[in-house]
């Protein structure tokens, strides 16, 4: 399912352990990214895995979020997701490379039978999920084409950078459940991911986001557990991307 031509593995912890080890060779550039977004491959005996790799070094500033780094946010928006249970970002790490420490995150290949301008406004579970994620993680920039479609079932995200923000700046292309009622699953999980931001995950997002931006964190999620319904659109501030794709 995640294959990446002739000599791709289906074992998910080899291709993980590839990207933490492997020597990336970067072979090209993502032409329309703001910053520099690298396409590499990782190649090991018979495996080759490709991967986007965005070194800090090639970072431009934003005025509006000063502190910390992309790479980083995109690390820690991967680690919320896993341990919410979303599982809507493909693997990522923060490791180093040829252009230095930047985050590393496994290449998806689309199924481009989808049709991402009539999928993206579906009531698929997988696009919920990723709503709900986006709500937590405070998502700045949910493009329509930030959405990774493996197949029919599985659905992935890319582009964390601009997230956990301390102000409401939540602007996506994904409104379909807003004011939405939370099921009683999606409370449980919203439950235990504040449990494991305040245990297991504390001392790595510390490293990763200002302390600021974690108590934010924490915060958006015990809104959406006493409110139990998905946020609304804001009149405050532009609440769709533009472009949106
Ligand atoms: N892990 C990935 N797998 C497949 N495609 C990706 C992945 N990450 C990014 N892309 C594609 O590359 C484009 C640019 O990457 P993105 O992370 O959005 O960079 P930027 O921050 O420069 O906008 C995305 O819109 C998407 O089409
Ligand atoms: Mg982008």
């Amino acid at each position: 399912m995640y294959a990446q031509g002739p000599m791709a593995t289906d074992d998910k912890f080899k291709r993980e352990e590839l990207l933490r080890t492997g020597e990336i060779r970067v072979t090209g550039r993502l032409v329309d990214a703001s910053n520099a977004t690298l396409f590499a491959q990782l190649t090991s005996g018979e495996t080759e895995i490709a991967c986007i790799y965005k070194p800090v070094a090639g970072e431009r500033p934003l005025w509006d979020f000063p502190d910390g780094t992309l790479a980083a946010r995109e690390y820690a928006a991967y680690l919320i997701s896993e341990a919410g249970g979303f599982h809507v970002v493909p693997f990522t790490i923060m490791r180093d490379g040829p252009f230095g420490i930047g985050m590393v995150q496994e290449w998806i290949d689309l199924d481009e039978s989808i049709d991402l301008m009539d999928f993206f406004s579906s009531d698929h579970p997988q696009l919920r999920a990723m709503c709900l994620f986006d709500a937590v993680i405070n998502n700045t920039d949910r493009k329509i084409g930030h959405l990774l479609p493996i197949n029919n079932e599985v659905v992935l995200g890319c582009d964390h950078g601009v997230t956990f923000h301390v102000e409401d700046k939540l602007r996506t292309v994904l409104w379909q459940w807003s004011q939405t009622p939370l099921t009683s699953e999606e409370i449980q999980t919203l439950e235990m991911l504040l449990v494991g931001i305040r245990t297991n995950l504390a001392s790595t997002l510390s490293e990763l986001i200002t302390s600021e931006e974690i108590s934010a964190l924490e915060m958006r999620i015990e809104r959406l557990i006493q409110t139990r319904v998905f946020p609304a659109p804001s009149q405050e501030w532009p609440a769709v991307p533009w472009p949106a794709f």
